[in-house]
């Protein structure tokens, strides 16, 4: 196992998607480190989406494009063939049965049966505890869907992915819509699983909560990777000036601060108030990857 910790889990080299005539990923080599939470930042339409459907197996790259996983070449076809590879995604908008209770809408479509083929409460229940314990404090297993907290549930989609043991978890902008509160307590989850060891992916595009929690920023624009950084070494100034394809942050940041928008820096200073005061301190990690060439 050590070994393979000097690979990247997953590396893309000159990989490009094209539908038709139009190329929504351009010539993107990025890697993807175990217990680092990248986020992917852009504009509509820049190409998140489509790099982690790419790592879904639900895009496929031109012939002209690798992947690697562990440092060996491979090809990720299918959703399938992704799983396969140890990676889950979280999409957004994620169903549940409301009249069902925490456990059985964690194994919906696949619950465990004991030898007389009936529904095996206990050992669903223990999985779940497993499972749960890995990104938040206990919640009630038999509590009904409807009672917890849109957190809560978004917490139980990624819970759901954790049934597999991924070691690549997707999240498409996991936080939105959600409160204050609500973010600060699904970013918290997403902490743990870094702590966890697992390769996290988070597109988003509210840039307090990826300042509060990402190691990694890799900025799209026009389906081309226009920056890479970690987290530390970059601000917000640098990070918007990417996103708008501008060279003089300044410029920006001065017509952001005549717009009626959210003052961000503000924002982001309460939020990592918040998830700091939801952290237990024994959970956190500081280990940051290099960076790609
Ligand atoms: N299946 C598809 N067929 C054609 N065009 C697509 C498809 N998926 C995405 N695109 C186009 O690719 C570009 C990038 O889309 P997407 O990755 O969803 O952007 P983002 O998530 O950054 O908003 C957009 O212009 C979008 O219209
Ligand atoms: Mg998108």
């Amino acid at each position: 196992m050590t070994s393979l910790k000097k690979y990247p889990l997953i590396k893309f080299t000159d990989v490009s998607v094209t539908f038709g005539f139009f190329e929504a990923l351009k010539h993107v080599n990025l890697s993807f480190y175990r217990g680092e939470i990248l986020a992917v930042v852009g504009d509509n339409g820049a190409g998140k989406s489509t790099l982690l459907k790419v790592l879904a197996g639900l895009y496929h790259p031109d012939e002209a494009g690798g992947i690697e996983h562990n440092g060996v070449p491979c090809a990720i076809n299918t959703i399938q063939e992704s799983r396969a590879l140890g990676i889950a995604s979280v999409f957004q908008d994620q169903e549940f049965c409301d009249n069902l209770d925490v456990t059985a809408n964690l194994f919906l479509g696949h619950e465990m049966k004991d030898e007389f083929r009936r529904l095996d409460v206990s050992k669903m229940e223990d999985e779940a505890r497993r499972v749960l314990a890995q990104v938040s404090s206990p919640i009630g297993l038999r509590k009904p869907i409807s009672t917890l907290t849109k957190g809560q549930s978004q917490m139980l989609s990624i819970a759901r992915t954790l049934l597999d043991d991924p070691e690549m978890i997707l999240l498409d902008e996991p936080t939105a819509s959600l409160s204050v509160m609500q973010t600060a307590e699904v970013l918290s989850y997403i902490k743990k699983l870094r702590a966890s060891g697992k390769a996290i992916v988070f597109i988003c595009n509210t840039l307090p909560d990826v300042f509060a929690i990402a190691d990694r920023i890799v900025v799209l624009r026009h389906g081309r990777i226009n920056g890479l950084h970690k987290t530390s070494d970059t601000s917000y100034e640098q990070i918007i000036a990417e996103i708008a394809g501008v060279d003089n942050a300044a410029g920006v940041m001065d017509s952001l601060a005549h717009s009626t928008e959210e003052p961000q820096m503000q924002r982001f200073d309460d939020q990592k108030k918040l998830i700091d005061r939801q952290d237990s301190p024994a959970t956190e990690t500081d280990f940051v990857s290099g960076s790609d060439d």
